[in-house]
């Protein structure tokens, strides 16, 4: 194995390495660069964050569940390399002690990680730029009107970071011709996408995995193809990529993109990844089974599509061969009818308790079709098959609604965990398709737009 990347400018080989050590373990083990500060160690609180820059664009991606290997080809700059080469603070960290935007300091690093990607990137949404990082003692307010202050000032030099030219690694096809091979040869080894969900499993469950290949340099899975009618979008791009696309043609499931993770989540975890994992919590498959999309799969040359629903048979098991790998998805692009709504104890950086998806097509104020489906419902992403019936060919009035809801209780039988209580989650997906009914009627549902 050899690695190739740019650190704080500095390139860096690695060969021989296992291709499961993260990038904090190195920075703080081997390389003693200590600045980088580990709290969760799991993606949640972002005080891992570095800047790693692409020929995509530079990110703020949490480095605890970023494995050595999917730097190849980037540069990587960490909070030891914000300042200039003489000890000139970049404008963030001025303006962070300007506006004194630290007290212990320990969440500090990951902040300025992800304004100094924010920053150099022109973005002024900070709330959600920055939503994935926890301070438990500062307060957001000072670290807000810090990343504000900094703003107007000009990127410096030396954060402008080019990512290097590199030769194929082995551990990192190139194309999905070549994965496609890898893996039918390697039927039990394991594609890393994002490591979103993979990187947990060696620093939380400490599993050891042998045979890897990486999905990042398969250029060809990273496309959204626009096919007239339909998107076909490839399984390797990423939630931060999809979302500004969706907000042109599905806001309110682009709205959910929104509060995906968190920045450095959505920069780093795939669709592909969101689907393969078969989570019944996942918030990607609700939407996708809503607006009827087909699932694209391949093993070697042989290629097999499928209506995305029919891909999640029961928990743990979906309908995906050894050596069988996600390729992409098909969504229509219009469907003016759809709404998903994400239910989770935080507004940001939660997994959902239950994630509502709605698709119900109306004509003369009777329903011709619904596509209503859930996730953290039952051990799938599931339909609400009964409900669906009881709506189709009735009018579409307050009554109904009451009475299609009342058959959820038969559509699902939802666990009690600590998201949430089964009886919770069967009140608030019913009360999520009055909200639909409102919503469609011209009400105001979303909390972020009611006023008192
Ligand atoms: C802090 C945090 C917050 C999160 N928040 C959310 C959230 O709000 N909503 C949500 O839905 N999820 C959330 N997740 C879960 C995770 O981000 C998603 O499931 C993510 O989409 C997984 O994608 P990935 O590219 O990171 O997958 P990886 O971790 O790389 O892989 C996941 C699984 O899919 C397999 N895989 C990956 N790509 C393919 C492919 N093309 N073909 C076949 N198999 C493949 C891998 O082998 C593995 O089994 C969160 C995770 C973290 C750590
Ligand atoms: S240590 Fe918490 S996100 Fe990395
Ligand atoms: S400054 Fe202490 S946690 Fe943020």
């Amino acid at each position: 194995m050899s690695i190739k990347f740019l650190l704080n400018g500095e390139a860096v080989e690695l060969i021989d390495g296992s291709p499961t050590v993260t990038l904090l373990d190195w920075l703080r083990e081997t390389r003693a660069m200590t600045g980088t500060k580990e709290g969760c160690n799991e993606g949640d609180c972002g005080a891992c964050t570095v800047m790693v820059t692409d020929a995509s664009g530079a990110k703020a991606l949490n480095a605890c569940i970023l494995f050595l290997p999917q730097l190849h080809g980037k540069a990587i700059r960490t909070v030891e390399g914000f300042s200039s080469p003489d000890g000139a603070l970049h404008p963030v960290q001025a303006a962070m002690v300007e506006h004194h935007g630290s007290q212990c300091g320990f969440c500090t690093p990951g902040f300025i990680g992800s304004m100094v990607t924010a920053h150099r990137n022109g973005r002024d949404d900070f709330d959600d730029a920055l939503a994935g990082n926890l301070c438990r003692c500062t307060g957001y307010a000072p670290i807000i009107r810090a990343a504000k202050a900094a703003a107007s000032e000009d990127v410096p030099d030396w954060v402008q970071d080019i990512a290097p030219e590199v030769s194929a690694s082995a551990l990192s096809p190139e194309t999905s011709d070549e994965l496609a091979a890898w893996y039918e040869a390697n039927p039990n080894g394991t594609l890393v996408a994002g490591a979103t969900d993979v990187g947990l499993w060696v620093t939380k469950q400490l599993r050891e995995l042998t045979d890897i290949a990486f999905l990042h340099r398969c250029r060809d899975l990273q496309r959204i193809e626009d096919q007239g009618d339909h998107l076909k979008i490839g399984a390797g791009v990423t939630m931060a990529q999809l979302h500004p696309v969706l907000k042109e043609c599905h806001p309110s499931y682009a709205e959910m993109v929104r509060r995906y993770g968190s920045e450095q989540v959505r920069q780093a975890a795939t669709i592909g990844g969101n689907i393969a994992n078969g989570s019944p919590i996942g918030d990607n498959p609700p939407a996708l089974i809503a607006l009827g999309a087909t699932l694209h799969l391949r093993k070697g040359a042989t290629r097999r599509e499928m209506p995305i629903e029919a891909f999640f048979i029961s928990y743990g098991q979906q309908d995906r061969k050894a050596g069988e790998l996600v390729e992409g998805v098909t969504i229509p692009k219009h469907a003016d009818a759809m709404r998903c709504y994400k239910l989770s104890k935080r507004f940001d950086q939660d997994i959902s308790a239950v994630c509502g998806c709605f698709n119900i097509e109306i004509s003369r104020g009777v329903v011709t079709n619904a596509r209503i489906v859930f996730g953290g419902m039952a051990g799938i992403p599931m339909r609400a098959e009964k409900t669906e019936e009881a709506l189709i060919g009735q009018a579409w009035n307050e009554d109904n609604i009451d009475l299609a809801a009342s058959m959820m209780a038969i559509d699902f039988t939802p666990l009690s965990d600590m998201r949430a209580s089964a009886e919770y989650r069967l009140l608030t997906a019913q009360n999520m398709l009055r909200r639909y009914f409102a919503e469609l009627s011209g009400m105001q549902v979303s909390v972020l737009e009611v006023k008192a």
